[in-house]
C-alpha cells in the first residue's frame, strides 16, 4: 500500500455474471479513479458475500477467477491498486465478528437488501444473509477506506457501515476512518432494459434480454438495445413518465461522458429506432476493449495465478493493522 494515500475501497460478488449496471454503476469509477494521486485502490472479489445464498462451488470458483479477471479487464492495474479475493483474507471474518458485536439486530431487520433476498430464498433465511452488511462494514472499515465507489443499491448498507464505526469510536476512540459512499452522476442505478421500472440485476437471468452482460457478443448487444422498451410519445427526454428512454439515456451519458442536456440534444431529431441502436453501439464500443483483454487474460493462467496470490500476501499484510489494533480495544489477549 502505498503510504500518504487515502485508500478506495470497493467489491463485487462472483455471483452471476457481471452486467452493464455493475461496470457503470461501480467498475468504471473504479479504474478512473485509479489514476489519482490521492487515493490507492483496493478491490476485493467478495466471495464469502455469495454463499450467503447456495452456489455450487466449481461454478463459484469459476467466476471468481473471472471477476478477478474481469477487475483487470476494466482498467485495474495490479501494479498500482491491489484486488484479491475476500476469502483469502481471514482478518475480513475475524473483524466481522467484533462488528457483530456493535450492531443491533433492529438495524439489520431493517435492510431492504435482508428484506428482498429473504422473500426469494425462503427456503434459506440463515443468520449469514441478515448479519451480510455486517461483513460489508468490515470489509470496508479493515483498510482504514475513505471512499467506497457502488451503486446506488448499497447506500443503505453504506449508512449501517459508518453508523457502526461511529458507535465503535464512541467507545474507543478514532479507531475507524469514517468512509463515504462514492456514487456516479449518471449509472448509480441502471435499470432493466425490458423493465426500466426495476434496476438490472444479475439474478435476472430469467428474462435475458432484460439485462446486458459485459461478456455479451456485440451482435447480442445490439439486439437487445433494438428489443429494449420505450414509452409512448416520439420525444427523446429523461423524463418521469418516459423511464425506458431515461435509463437509455443515463447508460449513454455515462459512457460518453456528456450531460443529460447535450445527450437530450444530440437526440432531438432522432426516433426511437435509431436512438437505440446509437446507444447499443456506445455499448459495444465501450465494451469491446474490456472483452479482448478479458481473452487475452484467460488464455495466460500462470500470469494470473501469480497475480492472485502475490495480491492475497499483500492484502493479508495490508489488513493487519488495524485488525491488531482493534482486537487490543475491545480486550483480545496480546
Ligand atoms: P454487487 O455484487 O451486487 O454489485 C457490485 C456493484 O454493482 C453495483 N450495481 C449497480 N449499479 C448501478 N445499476 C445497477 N443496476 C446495479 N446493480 C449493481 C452495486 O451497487 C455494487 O457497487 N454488497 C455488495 C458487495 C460488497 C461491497 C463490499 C461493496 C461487499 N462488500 C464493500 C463495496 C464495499 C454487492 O452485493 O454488490
Amino acid at each position: 500500500m502505498q503510504e500518504g494515500k487515502k485508500i478506495i475501497f470497493s467489491g463485487m460478488q462472483p455471483t452471476g455474471e457481471p452486467h452493464l449496471g455493475n461496470y457503470l454503476g461501480a467498475l468504471k469509477n473504479w479504474a478512473s479513479l485509479q489514476d489519482s494521486n490521492e487515493y490507492f485502490g483496493i478491490y476485493s472479489i467478495v466471495d464469502m458475500h455469495s454463499i450467503t445464498v447456495r452456489q455450487d462451488p466449481a461454478e463459484l470458483r469459476k467466476k471468481a477467477r473471472n471477476l478477478f479477471m474481469s477487475y483487470m479487464a476494466i482498467g485495474i492495474d495490479p501494479e498500482k491498486s491491489l484486488l484479491f479475493f475476500q476469502s483469502h483474507v481471514p482478518g475480513h471474518a475475524e473483524l466481522s465478528w467484533i462488528l457483530n458485536c456493535f450492531t443491533y439486530m433492529g438495524e439489520l431487520s431493517r435492510m431492504t437488501q435482508y428484506k428482498e433476498k429473504s422473500l426469494k430464498h425462503a427456503d434459506n433465511i440463515n443468520a449469514g444473509l441478515f448479519t451480510y452488511p455486517v461483513l460489508m462494514a468490515a470489509d470496508i472499515l479493515l483498510y482504514g477506506s475513505h471512499l467506497v465507489p457502488i451503486g446506488d443499491d448499497q447506500r443503505q448498507h453504506m449508512e449501517l457501515c459508518r453508523d457502526i464505526a461511529h458507535r465503535f469510536n464512541t467507545i474507543y476512540g478514532d479507531v475507524f476512518v469514517i468512509p463515504e459512499g462514492y456514487y456516479p452522476k449518471t449509472g448509480a442505478r441502471i435499470m432493466g432494459l425490458q423493465e426500466p421500472a426495476k434496476k438490472m440485476s444479475k439474478s435476472d437471468a430469467t428474462n435475458e434480454s432484460n439485462v446486458v452482460f459485459l461478456s455479451d457478443t456485440p451482435d447480442i448487444i445490439l439486439s437487445k438495445f433494438k428489443r429494449a422498451v420505450t414509452d409512448s410519445g416520439s420525444e427523446i427526454k429523461a423524463a418521469a413518465d418516459k423511464p425506458g428512454i431515461a435509463n437509455l439515456l443515463a447508460i449513454y451519458c455515462a459512457i460518453s461522458k456528456k450531460s443529460l442536456e447535450e445527450a437530450e440534444a444530440e437526440f432531438a431529431s432522432a426516433g426511437y429506432g435509431d436512438f437505440k441502436k446509437r446507444v447499443g453501439e456506445a455499448v459495444v464500443e465501450e465494451l469491446r476493449p474490456i472483452q479482448q483483454k478479458l481473452d487475452e487474460l484467460s488464455k495466460n493462467r500462470d500470469y494470473v495465478d501469480s497475480l492472485i496470490k502475490a495480491n492475497a500476501e499483500k492484502a493479508v499484510a495490508a489488513s493487519q493493522r488495524i485488525l491488531r489494533k482493534v482486537k487490543k480495544k475491545v480486550g483480545y489477549p496480546s
